[in-house]
Formats: structure tokens, sequence, C-alpha cells
């Protein structure tokens, strides 16, 4: 094992700094792993750290992207906003979304330790308990349910101070948390100008905006305070709590950094057996085999799981075939049912300096805060850029119900997510003006795309079409968002606060073209290597995770709230 002590270009206070331990592929020579994991993210992070709590199991895990340690927008909340397109993104795009004036969107992931988890937005969120035990019914396996995956939840969860350390009663609900997990979750460490007036508008209009003291009960609808994946003002990432200093050196566990996986290879000719990892640290030019004796995990994420196994032959067949790629197992259901949340950022210009514009057009002041954050662990970028985060419903009577059945895990599960941010989203902030942003997106989108392959080059980025806004549903509960926020807005609230909306656009189809030209994906992708029961005809693993039909492969991503 080698330790790789970084270079440490910041210069002044960096106590985020930590050595890391990984391996080069000559500390490999003649090693044999119980378990190859693909992909350090939010799924592979855990997996490493839980089967390493053996030290007679082995374990390693192999990452595209290079080390978390060190980076300074990574580890600051603050400064999320700058990783997108940076060097720690994947930087896909989608194919032109033809509900969307042909655009193409940006799809960020994470290039790095941590993976996504490492450049997220932090926003703890578990959904609503009902959305659980849809699972537990759809694989019909009761282990899935709320209630079961509370000792899970728990045994992750460590609710600390926000960094301020303000008095949060009446800001979270203390029983349905866990104090001694493993990650940090937080609520806001620095106040921002529009808390009271948003606060104040859940009691205004409290029956259409209800205040909701901790929408991670499992009741989750209204209006509350975000808690995040942060502790000590610091982003608490996979890469810093499952992969942290005292467990990446556990001797059974080896990291390979910068290394692409490129497909999954039969490893018995006779049986269905895929235990063996291809992978390349030169962009192809050399691969090398790596095979686990007991499984290989692959933890790649929504758009790269289905990429590798696609690559491996395992997909629909016809499909794979029309590109030259071997069929060794029909499994059709890969890269299919691919869904995420559309987002529109609405922007309204506000009277008042006391905004994020403020700190992002002032070199010296963004200087200050960093320092201030570098120092303390205190001020602006101790928190990402939001505040309060709603869940809420279109009405029972909604016109869209006649037409549609209600998508909505349940009778107390949300349609449309609000998310209360004190200035523009947009990078670089706005030239002039100061802005308060609600986004709202689609919570339960019923739209469906796919994850499909450009060509058989596993290096090669994949064909990523959303298909957003292809059903009546999501088209109407995004523009009703829209509608509802001006109200919220209108609250007393909120007087003398708002200059100018966002647009004027009243009528469904204004209302459609300024969507049109705005909406985004909320980098939420789920879906394309989905879980059914074992029974089912579809899906890509069983309720215990496995590959349905092979043996040695397991797939074990993250899945966001759906
Ligand atoms: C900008 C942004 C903001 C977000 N905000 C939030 C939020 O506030 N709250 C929330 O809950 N969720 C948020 N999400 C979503 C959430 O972070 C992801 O859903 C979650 O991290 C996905 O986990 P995963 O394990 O499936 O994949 P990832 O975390 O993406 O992990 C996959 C890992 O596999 C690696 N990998 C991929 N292909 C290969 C290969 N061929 N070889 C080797 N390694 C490979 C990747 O580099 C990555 O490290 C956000 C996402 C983005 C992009
Ligand atoms: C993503 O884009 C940024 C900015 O262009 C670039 O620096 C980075 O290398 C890209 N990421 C990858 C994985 O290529
Ligand atoms: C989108 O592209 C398709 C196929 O190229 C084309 O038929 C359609 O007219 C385009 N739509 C818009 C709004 O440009
Ligand atoms: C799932 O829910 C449906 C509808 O409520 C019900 O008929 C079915 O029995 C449930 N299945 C399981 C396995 O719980
Ligand atoms: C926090 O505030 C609550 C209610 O306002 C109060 O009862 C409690 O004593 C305060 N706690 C501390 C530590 O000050
Ligand atoms: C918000 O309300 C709290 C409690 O009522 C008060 O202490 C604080 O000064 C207010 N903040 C602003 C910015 O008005
Ligand atoms: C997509 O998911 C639905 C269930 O939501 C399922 O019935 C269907 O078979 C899936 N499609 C594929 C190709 O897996
Ligand atoms: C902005 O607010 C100030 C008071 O804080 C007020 O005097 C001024 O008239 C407001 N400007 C506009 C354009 O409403
Ligand atoms: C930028 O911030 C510095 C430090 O707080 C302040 O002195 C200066 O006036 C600000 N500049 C502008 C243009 O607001
Ligand atoms: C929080 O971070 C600061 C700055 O790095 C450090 O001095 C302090 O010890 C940390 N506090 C805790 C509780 O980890
Ligand atoms: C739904 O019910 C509310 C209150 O009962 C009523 O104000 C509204 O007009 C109804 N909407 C529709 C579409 O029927
Ligand atoms: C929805 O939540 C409310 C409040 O917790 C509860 O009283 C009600 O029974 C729930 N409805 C269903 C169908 O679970
Ligand atoms: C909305 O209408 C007003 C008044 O006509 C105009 O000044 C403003 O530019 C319009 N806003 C947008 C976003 O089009």
């Amino acid at each position: 094992m080698v330790f790789l002590c970084l270079s440490l270009a910041l210069g002044l206070v960096t106590h985020y700094v930590a050595a890391v331990v990984t391996s080069t592929l000559d500390d490999l020579i003649g090693k044999q792993f119980d378990f190859v994991v693909v992909g350090a993210g939010a799924g592979g992070g855990v997996i490493a750290n839980r089967l390493t709590e053996d030290p007679d199991v082995s374990v390693l895990l192999i990452e595209a992207g290079g080390s978390n340690e060190g980076v300074l927008d990574v580890a600051a909340p603050g400064l999320v906003n700058l990783l997108v397109n940076s060097a720690w993104d994947w930087n896909f795009t989608s194919t032109p979304q033809t509900a969307l004036n042909n655009r193409t969107l940006s799809v960020s992931r994470g290039f790095i330790l941590g993976g996504t988890t490492s450049i997220n937005q932090m926003v703890y969120t578990r959904g609503s308990s009902e959305d659980y035990d849809l699972w537990a019914n759809i694989t019909d396996d009761e282990g899935w349910s709320w209630d079961s995956l509370q000792k899970y939840i728990r045994k992750n969860e460590r609710f600390t101070s926000p960094a301020d350390h303000h008095n949060t009663t009446g800001q979270f609900d203390p029983d349905v948390h866990s104090f001694d997990g493993i990650v940090d979750v937080s609520l806001q460490g620095f106040s921002t100008g529009i808390d009271n007036r948003t606060i104040q508008t859940t009691s205004e209009l409290s029956e259409e905006f209800p205040f909701n003291l901790d929408m991670n009960s499992g009741y989750q609808l209204g209006i509350g305070w975000v808690q995040a994946t942060i502790g000590n003002g610091t982003r608490s990432s996979s890469a810093a709590t499952y992969l942290g200093p005292s467990f990446i050196s556990r001797p059974n566990l080896h990291v390979l950094l910068n290394t692409r996986v490129l497909r999954i290879l039969q490893t018995e000719n006779k049986q269905p057996n895929f235990r063996t990892v291809e992978f390349t640290q030169d962009s192809g030019e050399t691969t090398h085999t790596v095979t686990a004796s007991k499984e290989v995990i692959i933890s790649a994420g929504t758009i790269m799981t289905p990429h590798i196994l696609m690559h491996s032959g395992i997909g629909d067949s016809e499909e794979l075939d029309l590109l030259g790629i071997r069929i060794v197992h029909h499994l059709p259901s890969v890269g299919k049912n691919l869904t995420e949340q559309p987002i529109v950022r609405n922007k309204w210009l506000v009277n008042s300096t006391d905004t994020l514009e403020t700190i992002a057009r002032n070199d010296t002041l963004l200087a200050e805060v960093t320092e201030e954050w570098e120092r303390r662990r205190m001020g602006p970028l101790v928190d990402p850029p939001l505040s309060f985060i709603g869940w809420l419903r279109l009405p029972d009577n909604s016109s869209i119900f006649q037409q549609v059945p209600d998508p909505a895990a349940g009778p107390n599960t949300s349609h449309y997510e609000l998310i209360v941010t004190n200035g523009a989203l947009a990078q670089p902030a706005p030239a002039t003006g100061n802005f308060l942003t609600f986004s709202t997106s689609v919570s339960s989108p019923t739209s469906r795309g796919s994850v499909f392959l450009n060509s058989s080059n596993p290096l090669q980025y994949p064909l990523i079409n959303f298909n957003l806004f292809s059903t009546t549903f999501d088209r109407f509960t995004v523009r009703e968002a829209f509608r509802n926020t001006k109200r919220f807005l209108a609250a007393h609230s909120w007087d003398g606060y708002i200059l100018a909306p966002p647009t004027n656009a009243t009528t469904d189809e204004e209302l459609d073209e300024y969507i049109n030209e705005n909406a985004a994906t909320e980098n939420h992708p789920v879906g394309t290597a989905a879980m059914a029961s074992k029974s089912a005809a579809y899906g890509v693993v069983d309720p215990d995770l496995r590959v349905k039909g092979l043996s040695g492969l397991r797939i074990v991503d993250a899945f966001y709230e759906m």
C-alpha cells in the first residue's frame, strides 16, 4: 500500500486535508479480493465500508475520478455551484429534448471519490414513508418498507449542531433522528435575509403551505427548514465519511483511483457467472482485469451502471446486436425507465442587497468569506444555496385527475417540490440585480426515458434521453407549481420585497413557452437498473440486488427519493 501525500497548493489553513490511502496497480499484483466494487459514490462508499468491517473480507474499490482531499469547492458547501462542469463533473449531456424546443440539458455526475455525493447540494431528504412502502410492495419484500429501513437510516445519520450553534428548537424533530451514525446532518448554519418572511408565509397561508417541523419524519408534506449532509460547516460526502481516514486505511480495503471500468467479463464459461472486471488507467491504451473471488458489485450510478452492463453484453439483445456487441445475457430492462425530476429555477428580482449575488460579484468579499470558512467554519459558505424546502400536492379535485391516475406513492406524498434560495442560482451570477429563487420541480414525474449506447466503444459517453415532459401530468404539474409559487409570494410577508416576476406568463401556452426555455434536470436520475420482485418479468435486479439471471454480480446504487 502506498501513502499518497497530496501536494497542498491551497496555502493557509487546510484542516479538511488529510493523507489519503490509495493503491497503485503494482500494489494489486498477487492480491486476492473477495469483492470488487465499481464506483466510489453514494452506494459504493457504503458497501466498501460495511464489507470491510470484517477484517477477513478484502475489497477492491475502483473509482474513475480522483481524490476529494484538499478540494476547497467540494468541502465548502457554499461553493457547490462551482462544481457543475468542473474537473469533478463527468459533464454528461442529454439528447435533444423534443418537448423543450429540442434543447440538450447538462447532466452532472461526480467524477471524484464520493461520486455525486461530493458535488451535490447536500439536501438530506428521506422521502415519504409511502415511497418506501411502495418499494416493498413492488419488490414483494417487506425489508424495503419504511419501518424496516429505519434501523439503517439511523445507522447512517449523525445529526449534529449547525455551524452557528443556534438554538434549533422548533426547526426539526429530534425524535426522528439519530445522533450516532456516520454521515453528519445539520440545519442551516448561517441565517439568510428571507428566512423570516418564508416562515411567516407558512402561518399566513397555512392551509396551502403549512409548516412541517420535520419533513424527514415519514410525513413529508409542507414547508420546512432544510437539513443537509453537513457537519462543522463542511460537506459530509460518502468520501469524507464512509471512506474517511479511519476507514480508508483499513488494510483489507484497497482503493484504486483514476481507473475506468470498461466491462464485466464472464469468469467461467459454464455458468453465467460475472466476477471479472476489465479496466484501464490510460484511456484504453492498456487494459487489465481483476477477478473477485466472491462477487462484483457495480455502483457506478444511474448513467454509468447501465452503460457498463450493456458494454458487457447484458441488456436488450436486439438493441445490442445492432451495435455489434456480443450478447451474453438478454435483460431488456437495462437502461430503461430512466426517470428524472424536471426543475424550473424561477427568479424574482428583489429589493435587497442581502443576497448571494452580492458575494458572487465581489471578489474581495468572496475572499473574505472563504477565509472565514477556512479559519472558523463560519459565515455564508457553511450552507448550500437554499434554506427551505416544500413538498406539496396538487389538490384532490385538480382537473388532471380526471385524465390520469395520481402517480404519487400515496395521499401523503408530494407531486412537486419547492426550493427557496436567497439569490440567483445562475453561475456566474447575473451582472446586475438581486434575486429570490423559488425553484419548482415535479417530484412524482411520469415521463420515462432511457440510457443507451452511442457505439460499442466503452470510453464513449452514452445517449441519455429523459423524455422530459412527455406526459400531460408532468406538464400540468410544473405549470401549477409555478402558479402556486406566485400565490406564496403574494402573501403580506413579502410586501415591499418583490420587484419583478421571472415571467409575465399566465396562460398555459405562455407558461409552456417559459418552461420550455427554462426547464432543466434536477440531477436526480433513477430507474435504469430497477429493482423488481423475484417473479416479475421486468427489472434488472431482484430485491437482494442480484442481477436477474446471473450469479456473482450485484448492483448497489443510491436512489434518490422518488
Ligand atoms: C448538482 C447536483 C445536486 C444534487 N443535489 C442533491 C441533493 O441536494 N440531495 C440529494 O439527495 N441528492 C442530490 N443529488 C443527487 C444525488 O447526489 C445522487 O442521486 C447520488 O449521489 C447518486 O448516487 P450513486 O451511487 O447512484 O451514483 P454516484 O454518487 O454518482 O456514484 C457513482 C460513482 O461511480 C463512478 N463511476 C462511474 N462510472 C465508472 C466507471 N466506468 N469506472 C469507475 N468508476 C465509475 C463515478 O465516478 C462515481 O464516483 C444531486 C446531484 C447533482 C449532480
Ligand atoms: C468537465 O468539464 C470541465 C470544464 O470544461 C473539465 O475541466 C473536466 O475535465 C470535465 N470532466 C471530465 C471528466 O472530463
Ligand atoms: C425538434 O427536432 C425534430 C427532429 O429533428 C424536428 O422534427 C422538430 O421540428 C424540432 N422541434 C423544434 C421545436 O424545433
Ligand atoms: C401491492 O399493493 C396492491 C394494491 O394495494 C395489492 O393488491 C398487492 O397485494 C400488494 N402487493 C404486495 C406484495 O404487498
Ligand atoms: C431553545 O429554545 C427553546 C424554545 O424557545 C427553549 O425552551 C430552550 O430552553 C432553548 N434552549 C437553549 C439551550 O437555550
Ligand atoms: C427574524 O425573526 C427573529 C425572531 O423573531 C428575530 O430575532 C430576527 O431578528 C429576525 N430576522 C430578521 C432578518 O428580521
Ligand atoms: C418499466 O417499469 C414498469 C413499472 O413501472 C414496468 O411495468 C415495465 O416493464 C418497465 N419497462 C422495462 C423495459 O423494464
Ligand atoms: C426598497 O425598499 C426600501 C426600504 O427598505 C424602500 O425605501 C424603497 O422604496 C424600495 N424600493 C422599491 C423600488 O420598492
Ligand atoms: C466588496 O466587498 C468589500 C469587502 O467587504 C467591500 O469593502 C466593497 O465595498 C465591496 N465592493 C462593492 C462594489 O460592493
Ligand atoms: C471545525 O472546523 C474548524 C476549522 O477547521 C476546526 O478548528 C474545529 O476544530 C472543527 N470543529 C469540530 C467540532 O470538528
Ligand atoms: C377544488 O376545491 C376548492 C375548494 O373546495 C375549490 O375552491 C376549487 O374551485 C376546486 N377546483 C376545481 C378544479 O374544481
Ligand atoms: C396522512 O397523514 C396524516 C397526518 O399524519 C394522517 O392523519 C393520515 O392518516 C395519513 N393518510 C394516510 C392515507 O396514511
Ligand atoms: C413584464 O411586464 C412588464 C410591464 O409590461 C415589463 O416591464 C417586464 O419587462 C415584463 N417582464 C418580463 C420578464 O417579460
